[in-house]
């Protein structure tokens, strides 16, 4: 039965082998999921949501969204950061926010805006800008 003797260290070579593949696949994996999250708005995006959100929301927020009578909007006291998606923000700025005109902007100035809140909270840059119906489903933490 010299054979069946061979058959183990056989095995357990192989399981070794496939156990490194299987290492080697999913550690390129993390790192494609981690440059996906990464870059859901554009640059050029952001600098006009400055411009949206300084005519619109700094009068409450802050020019730096310090707060003032409304919550901060940047770091962590902000009220939503770590705790809500970005898709949770844009659901409520589009349909709360200004205060005291809600809903009055067009739904690419309102993305503009998180744009702005999201680079402004650590978010880096993508290549493309982020298009209403992507904020509303963006699972991404603010
Ligand atoms: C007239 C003042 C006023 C203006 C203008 C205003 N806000 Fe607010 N905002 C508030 C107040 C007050 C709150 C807290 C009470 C509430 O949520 O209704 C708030 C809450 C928020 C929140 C919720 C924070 C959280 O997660 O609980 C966000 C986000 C926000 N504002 C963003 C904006 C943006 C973006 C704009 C501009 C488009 C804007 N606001 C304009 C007064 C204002």
């Amino acid at each position: 039965m010299r054979e069946a003797n061979g058959m183990g260290p056989l095995r357990l070579a192989l399981t070794a082998a496939l156990s490194a593949a299987a290492l080697v696949v999913l550690t390129p994996l993390a790192g494609t999921a981690t440059a996906t999250k990464a870059g859901l708005y554009s640059r050029t995006q952001a600098a006009a949501g400055a411009k949206a959100y300084a005519a619109n929301c700094a009068s409450c927020h802050g020019v730096k969204l310090q707060g003032g009578m409304g919550p901060p909007l940047k770091g962590a006291t902000a009220p939503y950061h770590g705790t809500e998606t970005v898709g949770d923000v844009y659901e409520a700025v589009s349909t709360q926010m200004p205060l005291n005109k809600p809903g009055s902007l067009s739904p690419a100035t309102y993305v503009a805006i998180i744009a702005y809140l999201m680079q402004q909270n650590g978010h880096p840059a993508g290549s493309k800008p982020l298009a209403p119906a992507a904020a509303a489903r963006a699972t991404e933490k603010m």
